[in-house]
């Protein structure tokens, strides 16, 4: 149902422009990977635990000598003066046969050294952390609409940590590979990767090996970040290698389980009013959530209708604007969120000025245009689990803080989805159900679990959270990184 409905939507937004297709919309294509999911039955699922029968062998090291420093960044053009943190950004080879190399791109805090280090990943599958999570969302700057200056976000996250953006799987962003083949990856090799990106990036920066660490990302990340999770503390426990310091996860609007994401995304949509009681109600008649295809032509057919009848809204965040055109104006007050950002981002990152300051394309050779999201990544998906719930339940056994959070506007990866995924997972109350604060007003709700497990949401903002509630996301990331739920007063 979703699928078709940002389909729809993209079409809409996208007439003027083939290589933005998200603008305006939200930048992530994961409803049209649920919808081609659907479509393709010969589908490969992998069963949750496939990690953790894969044989431990020690991964590729290559050598880091003299790259921290080959990766520092002088100065973005267009950035803004009076920078008082350091930027490294480059690549790390995690295969040498293949030639398959991740981007990525590290914003130190200001007090560098004290602070945790936290790795960021979007979604998709396909969507890039740096034009996306970064630039968008958490990351220091935002691009202005001359599409060729920077202005500094005072909400950044690297104001509490160390943040790592990693575009990955290679495909993504900047991260390639020279063996075309790569681009048919999945769930398994897409965590695989991030492992041997992240023991080879700590030799790099052996500052950073005891430092205690995190993972963060959101939607589609939801299967990114407790499979990494999980890669990560089998192989802490076997490997001669570097032991990675993984403190917790967080994950916000997290794509997580197929049946609560459609069920809960249906309830959502009728709740807000975005669909009629008979559409509703044709749905839950009709429809099987528990099965992976449509089971129906009668559930097919009053999906369609519910996508047709939202309009031309942003689903990914309810009550949003919407960019209608890439010469709208920006808002008149600067701190307002800017729904054409996209475009201004696009055109900034695919400045050759700008990819040689952050160490790419150096000789032009890298295929581009560079992309918010790249379409053959999730178009050729090959494997993932039909849930990660139990991956997730398997963590909070492992004394590692696990964070669920959502922002409450969104209908694509709806607060409600998260909300049923939880109960499914039957973890008992400890703190219940309170009303968190931000400078007075309520942030959103918040109830702790047992396990260090938490479910936040964040009131007045969408799937990209921090993009309309900076300041209640920074919030909440201070939080998750201090073991401390969210303030009560
Ligand atoms: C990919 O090929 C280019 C051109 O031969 C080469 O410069 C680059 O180093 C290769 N990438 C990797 C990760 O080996
Ligand atoms: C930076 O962190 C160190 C260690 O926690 C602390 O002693 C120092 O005061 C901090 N400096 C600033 C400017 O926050
Ligand atoms: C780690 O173990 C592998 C064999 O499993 C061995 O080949 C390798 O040399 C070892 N590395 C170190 C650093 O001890
Ligand atoms: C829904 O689908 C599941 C999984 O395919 C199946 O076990 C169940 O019987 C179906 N329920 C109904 C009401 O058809
Ligand atoms: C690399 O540079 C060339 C020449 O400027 C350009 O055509 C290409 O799109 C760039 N690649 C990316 C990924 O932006
Ligand atoms: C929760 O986290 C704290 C510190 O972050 C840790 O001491 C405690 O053991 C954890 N609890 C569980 C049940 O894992």
């Amino acid at each position: 149902m979703t699928g078709k409905l940002v389909l729809t939507l993209a079409i809409f937004f996208c007439i003027d422009s083939s290589v933005q297709c998200y603008v305006g919309v939200g930048n992530d294509p994961l409803t049209r990977h649920i919808r081609s999911r659907r479509s393709k039955p010969s589908f490969s699922y992998v069963t949750e635990g496939d990690l953790d029968g894969v044989e431990y062998s020690p991964v590729y090291i290559g050598s880091q000598k003299g790259l921290k420093e080959a990766n520092k960044i002088v100065a973005l053009p267009g950035q803004p003066d009076g920078i008082d943190f350091d930027q490294y950004s480059g690549y790390v080879t995690v295969d040498q046969k293949a030639s398959r190399a991740l981007f990525y791109w590290l914003v130190e805090s200001q007090n560098s050294s004290s602070k945790p280090l936290v790795l960021w990943l979007n979604g998709g599958p396909g969507c890039s952390s740096v034009g996306n999570g970064a630039f968008t969302e958490l990351g220091p700057f935002r691009v202005n609409s001359d599409r060729k200056t920077l202005w500094r976000n005072p909400y950044a996250w690297n104001n509490a940590a160390n943040m790592l953006f990693l575009e990955s799987p290679a495909g993504v962003g900047f991260s390639y590979s020279n063996t075309s083949s790569d681009y048919h990856t999945g769930d398994k090799k897409t965590a695989k990767d991030s492992y041997t990106f992240l023991v080879n990036w700590l030799e790099r920066f052996p500052e950073y090996k005891t430092r205690d660490f995190f993972i963060t990302g959101e939607s589609y990340a939801g299967h990114y970040v407790p499979q990494l999770a999980q890669l990560i503390l089998k192989n802490n426990k076997i490997t001669n290698q570097t032991v990675i310091n993984l403190k917790g996860i967080s994950i916000g609007n997290a794509y997580v389980d197929i049946e609560t994401q459609n069920r809960g995304t249906n309830d959502f949509i009728w709740s807000h009013a975005l669909i009629s009681d008979e559409i509703y109600h044709g749905v839950i008649s009709n429809c099987n959530f528990s099965s992976r295809y449509y089971s129906s032509d009668a559930c097919a057919k009053f999906q369609n209708q519910a996508d047709a009848v939202q309009g031309k809204i942003d689903p990914y965040n309810i009550y949003a604007p919407v960019c209608l055109s890439s010469s709208q104006p920006p808002p008149s007050r600067p701190d307002q969120f800017d729904p054409c950002i996209n475009y201004y981002i696009s055109d900034y990152l695919n400045t050759p000025a700008v990819q040689h300051a952050f160490h790419v394309n150096i000789t032009g050779s890298l295929p581009g245009p560079w992309a918010s999201c790249s379409d053959p990544i999730f178009e050729n998906w090959q494997d993932e689990p039909d849930s990660v719930l139990e991956v997730i339940k398997k963590l909070t056994t492992s004394g590692i803080r696990v964070w669920l959070y959502s922002g409450d506007a969104d209908a694509v990866v709806a607060v409600t989805t998260t909300k049923y995924a939880i109960q499914k997972m039957k973890f008992s109350v400890k703190t219940p159900w309170y009303p968190w604060y931000d400078h007075g007003e309520v942030g959103g709700y918040v109830v702790g679990y047992e396990k260090n497990f938490t479910f936040v949401t964040i009131r007045g903002t969408g799937h990209f959270v921090p993009s309309y509630q900076p300041v209640r996301a920074l919030t909440m990331f201070t939080s998750f990184l201090e073991g401390k739920l969210p303030p009560s007063s």
